[in-house]
């Protein structure tokens, strides 16, 4: 097979979502080559195996997917399965990897980051059971990387992805699949079509904000054309290589137009969003946004209600800084509940062993076992079934969920771009003050605990230190604090606020107002102002 000689780059460790970097980058010769071939020297796949290729349809999207299935050619590899037109939301290469039983897949996004020719682009791989490369693999990746002198790549005209059906490039059998299509099927079986239909049939309505992202050919074929909501429902539903210019991030500021139009006095009944590779969600009601945490502990309450998950719940998974609202849930129903450090990959061992059914992050991703990958559109539609059932509005479920639970009110509070050393002062400050916190009282608040998150998988025994500071007050209330492991320029600081409120108590406070308290803590015990300048978060989510 033919050889390129070719000489490593510094910068290509994987984080937790893959390889992320700008589009320029990954323009530089042998780049991209260099990182793919690591991957496959790394896996070292069997001859005969299966990939799964696609990706969120960004600029660079379909150059990538070429030089990929060229790639794979020279790799020994038999089949590739790609979407049509190099699409595939990262959930349905989930689901694909899974259903063709392959080896694993290259999916090709930046998620919620900008597209264009100034954005970013990236590359992750995902393994058999359709979930992210676990560490040791992302480890031998990139220890490949920093030696590699050669990759191999036949030379071929493109692959036609418009065509659906086989094709051939030397020995290897290109499969272009319709990207939406088993997709949608895992989909029908998961929930109940003809109760959602009825309801949609009865006058509820909807609006989805695609974000010219990867959902929007996926949000028409199944809220549109199966489930029967009026054209028009979809909204900046064909994907754009730069996402018409915006952030594909469904938050409460890049939604923005979703946010007004629901909270309008002729708002839909209900309101959703997915990011730029469809596996985040944004949630609203009329007149109600409903935080990702609550949206989890929600989804978990009422999973029951729709037929792919009758049988109940084994467990629910939440990351670390995502609010205790789902904790309640699982007292309640019995089932035990996960903390586990952010980033989707701690997910999957839970839901491979049995041990988790749900799962979820305050970053607006929740999911299940159905695949391997936080999911966007399965948010939205386990949300439709359970209002077909329950027949109420989304604020009166989330009043009746407060009632029974009490109330978590949560804000997520970021300072991007800021000084890494500052970042890294203020975070060893507060790691070297651990053990005096307890007792401290901060205004009326109590800190209770204090502690650096540490993980032990219990699948496997591995562990996971220094994820993040909880600061836990007396009441259930808690402030978290960590730094991004995401962000491309500088350090980003995140700081989680949460308050809780019992049954009985103060159930419909303003958020802002609920957590002011928090907030003053805060900056009392972490003196943000000091270290990095900043006397207001760039985001609050
Ligand atoms: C962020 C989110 C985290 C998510 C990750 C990948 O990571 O906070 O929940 O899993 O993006 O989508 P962070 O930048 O906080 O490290
Ligand atoms: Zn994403």
């Amino acid at each position: 097979m033919p050889e390129i000689a070719t000489t490593p780059f510094p910068d290509q460790k994987p984080g937790t979502s893959g390889l992320r970097k700008k589009v320029t980058v990954f323009q530089q010769p042998h780049y991209a080559e260099n990182f793919i071939q690591s991957v496959f020297d790394a896996i070292d796949a069997p001859a005969g195996a299966t990939l799964v290729v696609g990706g969120d349809g960004r600029f660079h999207n379909g150059v990538m997917i070429q030089t990929a299935i060229r790639m794979a050619a020279a790799n020994s590899f038999a089949r590739v399965v790609v979407g049509q037109g190099g699409i595939l939301s990262t959930p349905a290469a989930s689901n694909l990897i899974r259903k063709r039983e392959a080896f694993g897949g290259l999916i090709l996004s930046a998620s919620h980051n900008p597209g264009g020719p100034d954005g970013d682009f990236g590359i992750k791989y995902n393994v058999g059971n359709g979930g992210p490369a676990p560490e040791k693999i992302t480890d031998a990746i990139f220890a490949r990387t920093t030696v590699i002198d050669r990759y191999r790549i036949v030379e071929a005209a493109d692959v036609d992805l418009t065509a659906l059906g086989e094709q051939r490039v030397g020995e290897l059998v290109v499969e272009v699949v319709d990207p939406v299509a088993d997709y949608a099927a895992l989909m029908e079986q998961l929930f109940d079509f003809a109760a959602i239909r009825a309801m949609i049939a009865g006058g509820f309505r909807l609006s989805f904000d695609a974000m010219h992202a990867v959902t929007g050919p996926y949000a028409h074929e199944i809220l549109e054309n199966r489930l029967g909501a009026s054209a028009g429902t979809v909204v900046n539903g064909t994907p754009q290589e730069d996402f018409g210019g915006h952030h594909p991030d469904p938050n409460l500021v890049h939604a923005r137009d979703l946010y007004e139009r629901m909270m309008a006095a002729d708002a839909p009944d209900f309101g959703a969003a997915s990011d730029g590779d469809g596996d985040r969600n944004l949630i609203i009601g009329r007149g109600i946004f409903v935080t990702p945490s609550d949206s989890l502990a929600a989804l978990a309450a009422d999973a029951h209600l729709a037929p792919g998950y009758a049988g109940g719940l084994k467990g629910i998974a939440r990351s670390m800084p995502t609010s205790q609202a789902a904790d309640r849930v699982a007292a309640k129903l019995g089932i035990p509940l996960h903390e586990t450090p952010t980033g989707w990959k701690f997910f999957g061992n839970l839901l491979d062993a049995g041990m988790a059914t749900i799962c979820g992050e305050e970053s607006a991703g929740t999911g299940s076992d159905h695949v391997r990958e936080k999911d966007g559109l399965w948010a939205v539609l386990l949300w439709l079934n359970i209002l077909a059932v329950r027949k109420m509005p989304v604020a009166q479920l989330m009043a009746e969920h407060w009632q029974t639970y009490g109330r978590t009110y949560y804000a997520r509070h970021d300072y991007e771009g800021i000084a890494t050393e500052g970042a890294d002062a203020l975070m060893a400050g507060l790691r070297g003050r651990l053990a005096t916190l307890p007792g401290e009282t901060v205004d009326d608040l109590t800190v209770e605990a204090a502690d650096d998150f540490a993980y032990t998988d219990p699948t496997d025994g591995s562990t996971s230190n220094r994820q993040g500071v909880r600061i836990r007050f007396a009441g259930g209330s808690r402030i978290v604090v960590r730094l991004s492991g995401t962000g491309t320029e500088g350090a980003t600081l995140r700081v989680y606020l949460e308050r809780y409120e019992p049954t009985g108590g103060r159930l419909d406070l303003v958020t802002g107002d609920a957590l002011a308290p928090l907030v003053a803590a805060a900056e009392a015990i972490l003196s943000i102002q000091a270290h990095i300048g900043r006397t207001a978060p760039d985001v609050i989510t």
